[in-house]
């Protein structure tokens, strides 16, 4: 069941969106050569506990995971697209980084992602061109999540920036509704036809996750901890999020800071 809010449950969302990106901002100016992935998960865990937020991400434990999940933030590293379980091994001069972050404020969730080159991205100039294509992707998501329009219009947004580029996705995962729980119905495709799907309305709050990666083959693997994603050519993703609200006036990204 698609649960619509109230004008005064969207702010509630937003606020725990302004944590999540101040969170999230401080988490990528920490990010540099020589910084541990577990270090960065510290971080965000002493931020959520200063703005008495709770993490959404720990103790998760969806049925296709082997068990809980034991971090606040998705670390994921060159080839992980997503699900990355911050690990202790240290960020190297032009590793992709992809975080992932949601926590619960006062019993609302918000959700969002961004990737970055870490340290000088002045080799990486392919991997900017894929970060920046899959924020384009984004965006064109959020700029057609319109009230009155498709859950399809927005997949379709996302896909023909994410293909119109030459990248891969990954089919089979999206974004999703956001409120009291993380993921809450309706599915948001990252790739869909126009003109189809659920009718937008205003108060439908949803996370939209374009995850996009430099090889053309839609193929990936789970890692042995069974969380990563990784792709199965070896090629570097990257992966944009935000929580956003369908507004009469329009889409309104919750997660700012
Ligand atoms: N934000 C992620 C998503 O929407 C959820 C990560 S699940 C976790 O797919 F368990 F890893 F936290
Ligand atoms: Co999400």
């Amino acid at each position: 069941m698609i649960e619509l809010k109230t004008p005064g449950e969207i702010d509630a969302i937003d606020a725990a969106g302004s944590v999540v990106a101040r969170i999230l901002a401080a988490v990528r100016e920490r990010a540099a050569p020589g910084v541990r992935p577990s270090e960065l998960d510290a971080l965000a865990a002493d931020m959520i506990a200063e703005a008495g937020a709770v993490s959404s991400f720990r103790g998760y434990h969806p049925r296709w995971a082997p068990g809980p999940y034991p971090g606040v933030l998705c670390v994921s590293v060159n080839d992980a697209v997503v699900h990355g379980i911050p690990s202790r091994t240290k960020l190297r001069d032009g590793d992709l980084l992809s975080v992932d972050f949601a926590v619960h404020l006062d019993g609302w969730c918000a959700d969002a992602a961004f990737s970055m080159v870490v340290g000088s991205a002045s080799s990486a100039a392919g991997d900017e061109k894929l970060i920046a294509t899959t924020e384009a992707a984004l965006q064109a998501g959020i700029d057609a999540a319109q009230p009155g329009a498709q859950m399809g219009d927005v997949g379709h947004a996302i896909g023909q920036v994410a293909r119109g580029a030459g990248y891969g996705m990954l089919a089979d995962h999206g974004g999703h509704g956001v409120g009291r729980s993380m993921h809450e119905e309706p599915h948001v495709p990252n790739e869909a036809k126009p003109r189809r799907g659920v009718r937008l309305r205003p108060g439908l709050v949803i996370a939209i996750e374009p995850m996009l990666h430099a090889g053309g083959r839609d193929s990936y693997r789970h890692d042995r901890d069974g969380w990563t994603i990784r792709t199965a050519d070896g090629s570097r993703a990257a992966h944009a999020e935000h929580t956003i609200a369908i507004t009469e006036n329009g889409p309104r990204i919750l997660t700012l800071p």
